[in-house]
């Protein structure tokens, strides 16, 4: 759904270039297409088991288009803030089929979790269960957990987005197990219901999935050993796209290696993907600015920057970056770049482009996640516009910001007019 025909980049049946005329560069399209589609084939998965729950991991991009798109196709959301909880819920997406996941859930975002009854809060230490039970105590009905565990597994991807290791600050160590029984069987406030797991992210084969999985189901026989029956379990997130090379398993494959992993384990499995749902359906169009050429390099400065897709810059994340109109001229290599002040401001290195100038368009593909939910402000740039593609109707879901934008809720210090700390 994003292709060249005949020489044109489309998103669905909408020509890049012509949006480029109604929208200012950089601008973010998303195709409601492709979300869909991978939003219901990851839906078709999970309905192989019983009573499933696919819950949006709301951080891959949090846009209230999108969440709500994904309301109507029947998702849950997974939340890491209370915004995120609020965002989710006006988007439509019900409180049933909600997960609250971070390792620094403050009084107020469990409160509000609680408020909602949300499906499961996800515990990532004893410190925030025993706020969670004193807080559940003070509300009057218990409040639903699962319990994160570190597996201490792998997941075979960049050390940046890597969460299921021993030392990562995500989960809880098996050594804290004990602690946690004896806290919840002595606490009426806690329905302990789950185990959740999620490993890292852009995950490309199954065997970090596989250990991950086996060594949640040990600790499910050791808990029945004590008593706790646990009737969810949390798989997480993280299968990867196809930036280049993409996953060496299908969702089928994903699906079945579950099946064997659990085996006759009778209870709900919840999923949280963020990339595999929004990820491909999105693309950061940019204007090319100027060329240069150094001794050593071909740069393409062009009007996005880290500040609109720090993928590059953080993760040395590689997209494909494409011309919005294309020749049949020979390609060239070009460092392309944005106009912020770091030299770490690139967003594609040795790219073969064709024969860019000033005023040409590219795109950056696979943006659609952890893209604009990551902008930044820095260099006092403006968030970039985001459009929604449908066939060949589109909308701005983001108005470019202004310069006065930027400086809402900022205002210059007067001084000792201000009022004085008291006591
Ligand atoms: C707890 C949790 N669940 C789900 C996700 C979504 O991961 P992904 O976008 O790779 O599917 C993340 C992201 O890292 C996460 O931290």
């Amino acid at each position: 759904m994003i292709t060249h025909q005949h020489h044109d980049l489309f998103i669905e049946s909408c020509a890049v270039r012509q949006l480029a005329e109604h929208v200012p560069t950089p601008f973010y399209a998303y195709s409601q297409g492709m979300i869909r589609t991978q939003a219901a084939a990851y839906q078709t998965m999970a309905a192989t088991f019983p009573d499933a729950m696919v819950c949006y991991a709301v951080k891959a991009n949090n846009h209230p288009a999108i969440l709500s798109l994904l309301a109507e196709e029947g998702l849950g959301a997974d939340v890491v803030s209370g915004y995120e909880l609020r965002q989710a819920i006006n988007a439509g997406i019900p409180p049933q089929k909600i997960v609250f996941s971070g390792v620094g859930k403050t009084v107020e975002e469990i409160n509000l979790a609680l408020h909602h009854r949300i499906a499961q809060i996800n515990v990532e230490s004893l410190a925030e269960l025993d706020v969670i039970q004193t807080l559940a105590a003070a509300f009057g009905h218990p409040a639903r957990i699962a319990l994160r565990i570190n597996p201490n597994v792998d997941a075979k991807t960049h050390a940046k987005i890597t969460t299921g290791k021993e030392e990562n600050k995500f989960g809880v160590p098996l050594s804290d197990l004990p602690a946690v029984i004896h806290r919840v069987q002595s606490s009426p406030h806690l329905h302990w219901q789950g185990l959740a797991v999620h490993i890292g992210s852009q995950i490309l084969t199954l065997a970090p999935y596989q250990a991950a999985y086996a060594f949640v189901m040990q600790v499910v026989r050791d808990l029945a050993g004590h008593g706790i029956v646990i009737d969810h379990l949390d798989l997480g997130g993280g299968i990867g796209i196809a930036y280049h090379q993409g996953p060496e398993f299908t969702l089928a494959d994903y699906g079945a290696m579950i099946k064997t992993t659990l085996g006759d384990w009778p209870g709900k499995v919840i999923f949280e993907p963020g990339r595999f749902i929004v990820g491909a359906a999105g693309i950061l169009v940019t204007e090319v600015l100027y060329i240069k050429e150094t001794q050593k390099k071909r740069f393409a400065i062009v009007n996005a920057a880290m500040t609109d897709l720090i993928r590059p810059a953080l993760y040395d994340a590689v997209h494909r970056i494409v011309p919005v109109h294309q020749s049949d001229a020979t390609p060239q290599s070009y460092d392309v770049v944005g106009p912020v002040c770091e030299t770490g401001d690139i967003l594609g290195r040795d790219v073969l482009l064709p024969p860019l100038h000033a005023g040409d368009l590219v795109a950056i593909l696979d943006a659609g996640a952890y893209g604009a939910v990551l902008a930044s402000h820095y260099n006092m740039r403006s968030f970039p516009a985001e459009v929604m593609v449908a066939g060949d109707h589109y909308g701005i879901i983001t108005h470019r910001q202004t310069f006065e934008d930027l400086n809402t809720h900022r205002s210059v210090w007067t001084g000792p007019a201000t009022p004085k700390l008291q006591g």
